[in-house]
């Protein structure tokens, strides 16, 4: 979706002041760009959304871990929210406080568990019971760290169903008897400082009654232990990929939340919301193909690069980089050159007729685009730039993989 980063200016599309164009000349396609100052001002809408209770918000760095977005997030003083040691690392590089990390995950290993007490992170985010017992067993040397019970408080979270993660048969938290009984037990693990809660029910949530519902269910559970105080209410925010996408608004959704955290130290882990609508994808058109009724246009852009519509039914607004009103317009399905019939970006998008060589932008692109590329069919993952805070001025953040990155791990006997 067009937004005020994201527009035509004289039927060019521009990220900020930058003409799309002038990025595509020089860097090629595909090619996916960031606008810095769109990412800032998510950030600043959803602080004051939820300034009723100045949640930290540590920013989720699977959405999108590009170097320059981290940066520019932890310069302005926000946390991260990871994974896996790879995102810590990342975020170190980025300039995060290791206090100001929150390590999230269903499957830490014992190295990554040990690494993040090593370094000291904010919090763990525990999963697992065992998980809980060995950070416990680990921890003794190190200062105590701070723990969150992720909860699952069994409420279907309304999205698709690939990132739902609250209903009770999810691989996700602990159950809301586990949570009770370890927290009736807490004394028992004396290494760590078992002092909040954790629920994030699913991303891209469609309303806000079911994080309500988990919120209510959480407070429920740490109501006989009044020291403890936080609450990490996960990310989820929604955003619109579509003029008629059905989602709640950030304010709406922070009115409904915040009047039953007031007292609380929330934390919040948003990612989509933050980095979603200021990035896209831009590729070029390679060939048209029209096939018993169909039309393709077959772009140099694939699910390697954007695998959201093959993974989620995904959409994204296509749209072509230079404007051009005096031409018919038909319905085509954009589609890459992988060997899957999965491999579409969108299906009967409506578009004038365009030729080789000209070129499409993916909207709505900058979360879980980049992060999820592969190099399926051994195609090299694309370069991704950056419009700086000025708005003015672009630069390569993450370079084009070269033909040797793709075999420099490949042992050849
Ligand atoms: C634990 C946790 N926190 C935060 C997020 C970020 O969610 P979103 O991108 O919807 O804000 C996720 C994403 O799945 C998550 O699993």
């Amino acid at each position: 979706m067009l937004n005020e980063s994201i527009r035509y200016h004289h039927d060019q599309l521009h990220c900020d002041q930058v003409a799309l164009e002038d990025i595509i000349k020089s860097v090629g396609t595909p090619v996916y760009i960031y606008s810095l100052p769109r990412t800032l001002s998510n950030l600043t809408r959803i602080q004051r959304a939820f300034a009723a209770v100045q949640p930290h918000i540590h920013y989720s760095a699977k959405a999108n871990s590009n170097l320059a977005v981290l940066k520019t997030l932890v310069e302005a003083g926000i946390g991260i929210d990871v994974v896996s040691r790879g995102e810590i690392q990342r975020s170190l590089l980025a300039g995060a406080r290791p206090a100001n990390i929150v390590f999230a995950g269903v499957g830490k290993t014992a190295d990554e568990i040990r690494y993040a007490l090593e370094i000291g992170v904010g919090w763990f985010n525990v999963e697992n019971v065992a998980e809980l017992a060995f950070i416990n067993a680990t921890a003794k040397p190190f200062q105590k760290p701070r723990v969150a019970l992720r909860l699952n408080p069994d409420i279907p979270a309304p999205t698709h169903r690939h990132i739902a993660t609250g209903h009770k048969g999810a691989k996700f938290g602990l159950s809301i008897a586990t949570v009770k009984d370890i927290l009736s037990q807490r004394h028992t693990y004396s290494n760590v400082d078992i002092a909040g809660l954790h629920i994030h029910i699913g991303s891209q949530l469609h309303n806000t009654e079911a994080t309500q519902q988990a919120i209510e269910i959480a407070l429920d559970c740490i109501r006989p232990y009044p020291d403890i105080r936080t609450l990490n209410i996960g990310g989820g925010l929604a955003v619109a990929y579509s003029q008629d996408d059905p989602v709640p608004d950030w304010e709406t959704f922070a009115a409904a939340v915040t009047p039953l955290l007031t007292g609380y130290d929330v934390i919040l882990e948003p990612g989509r919301s933050i980095i979603a609508d200021a990035g896209i994808l831009a590729m070029t058109v390679l060939y048209t193909k029209e096939q018993a009724t169909e039309r393709f246009l077959i772009t140099d852009a694939s699910m390697a690069e954007l695998i959201r519509p093959a993974l989620y039914e995904a959409h994204h607004e296509i749209i072509p980089v230079r404007r051009e009103s005096d031409r018919d317009e038909s319905r085509y399905h954009i589609v890459g050159p992988i060997c899957e019939s999965a491999d579409a970006l969108g299906h009967d998008v409506p578009l004038p007729a365009l030729q080789s060589g000209e070129y499409l932008a993916a909207l709505t692109a900058g979360a879980y685009g980049m992060v999820m590329a592969s190099n399926y069919n051994q195609r090299l993952r694309p370069p991704e730039v950056v419009v700086e805070r000025d708005g003015k001025t672009w630069r390569i953040a993450r370079q084009r993989e070269t033909w040797d990155d793709l075999v420099r791990n490949d042992v050849v006997v």
